[in-house]
């Protein structure tokens, strides 16, 4: 094993420190341009795919976040060489001796679970530790398991550990019971190298499915359909090493995007891919917002007054879970009231009670549904965030409450946003990040 990651925080890549704190002063619109860094949903089952692969992989605008460092980090633990030189990763899994993802590395991070299938594709057997329940959810792996024994694995789960083995894997007609964006990543990496035809029906169809599909091609995968419910892997005997681009993080360029209208700003998000954002775009449009749709950019004029708007979310092209958090801010302040909805996880509104100690009127009905009646004020306040996008979604409020707010638990956001607050400062907003 060769790591090369340590450096990964030196060129400007910040490092988060469990007890820093971001200080967000009430601003007035933001203005400018800010430019979306990679997607790390995107990155995260790309650098995995690399372990199918004996020989270098290389990836481009690879996003500098925490849940990258913990990604890369756990692929040098199974024995792969792993450079990283600004937003170049190179990868090379030749070496793996290793088929355990121990619980230290898992427990930082669910998606971890994705070498899975990979590993067991490659190596006949992997053991990776259970990912435990997590803030928004108990989150199974149930169709992940599944998955892999309709493809002849055998499983068996003890002492957390789930081990998964197989002489090689064959092709099977999986129908997945509810759309799984992480299982159907991972058994679309497993598939590449397993016997014969596999066919994954009620597949996710998110941006990161066709990402992920497009590089396992060009290692040399058969794929078909990636982006369409039903997808088609007629597995090959091996792969080789590819280079490949990460798309632009569409949850990142819609955190922004809200910002512009929440503030009444005017700001262009550079470096995006409007296609892969339609229902955000459509939502805020809702809203108020004057949209200028570019090829690769959108500009966002934000209203005098925001106005209420109803909200479900879905698996793409749905309303993204993951935007949730950062619409629920910037309807706090809406005319009028909202209703969303959350579809996707069960206990996704932890943010709810923060926002309220901001002054937010939002009430919950059983655990999926909550109504926002817009208020004129919000006032900043000392508030802890939970898990990823509610961070966000504090930030943003902060950005518009009356005073001081002081975001606690920043390594939440940490795992997501490269840079938010000099990115938030360079379109005027008063954010600073305070270490402890
Ligand atoms: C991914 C994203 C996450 C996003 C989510 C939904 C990454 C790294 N994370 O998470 O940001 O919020 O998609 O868009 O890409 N489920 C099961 N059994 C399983 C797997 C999932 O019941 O085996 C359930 C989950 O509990 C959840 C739903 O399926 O209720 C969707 O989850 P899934 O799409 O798998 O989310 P992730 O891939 O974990």
């Amino acid at each position: 094993m060769a790591t090369d990651i340590g450096n990964f925080f030196k060129s400007g890549h910040q490092k988060s420190n469990p007890m820093d704190k971001i200080v967000v002063k009430e601003g007035g619109p933001l203005h400018g341009h800010v430019r979306v860094s990679g997607s790390k949903n995107a990155a995260l089952p790309v650098l995995v795919s690399s372990l199918l692969v004996g020989g270098k992989t290389t990836f481009r605008n690879v996003p500098g976040l925490m849940d990258i460092h913990s990604i890369l980090s756990l692929l040098g633990e199974l024995g792969a060489t792993v450079h990283r030189n600004g937003d170049i990763v190179t990868i090379d899994a030749t070496t793996i001796d290793c088929v355990e993802a121990p619980y230290d590395l898992v427990r930082k991070m669910r998606a971890s679970i994705l070498v899975l299938g990979p590993l067991v594709a490659r190596m006949g057997r992997a053991k990776v530790s259970m990912p435990g329940g997590c803030a928004i959810g108990d989150r199974p792996i149930d169709l992940h398991l599944k998955g892999l024994e309709a493809m002849g694995a055998t499983i068996s789960l003890e002492h957390g550990y789930v081990e998964a083995s197989a002489h090689r894997l064959k092709g099977a007609h999986i129908i997945f019971d509810i759309v799984s964006v992480g299982a159907t990543e991972n058994l679309m990496m497993a598939a590449t190298l397993a016997e014969g035809v596999t066919t994954l029906s009620n597949a996710a169809q998110e941006p990161e499915i066709i990402a992920l599909a497009d590089v396992l091609c060009a290692m040399g995968a058969q794929i078909k359909g990636a982006g369409t419910p039903e997808i088609t892997i007629t597995g090959v005997t091996e792969l080789s090493p590819a280079e490949a681009d990460i798309i632009p993080d569409r949850i990142e360029a819609g955190t922004f995007m809200v910002a512009a209208a929440m503030t009444g700003g005017d700001v262009v998000v550079d470096a995006c891919e409007p296609k892969h954002m339609e229902a955000t775009l459509k939502k805020l449009e809702e809203a108020g917002a004057t949209l200028e749709v570019g090829i690769d950019s959108v500009r966002v004029i934000g209203p005098k007054t925001i106005k209420s708007v109803d909200i479900r979310t879905a698996p793409y092209p749905g309303f993204p879970t993951d935007m949730q958090a950062q619409f629920m801010a910037m309807l706090t302040r809406a005319d009028g009231t909202s209703v969303i909805h959350e579809t996707i996880f069960e206990n996704r509104f932890i943010h709810v009670s923060e926002l309220k100690r901001m002054g937010a009127e939002i009430g919950i009905k059983g655990k999926d549904v909550a109504t926002v009646n817009g208020v004129k004020h919000l006032s900043g306040a000392p508030v802890m965030a939970s898990d990823l996008r509610a961070s966000a979604s504090l930030i943003l409020s902060g950005l518009v409450a009356e005073g001081e707010t002081i975001v606690n638990r920043v390594y939440h956001l940490d795992r997501g946003y490269e840079h938010i607050e000099t990115k938030l400062r360079g379109l005027g907003a008063t954010i600073k990040r305070v270490k402890e």
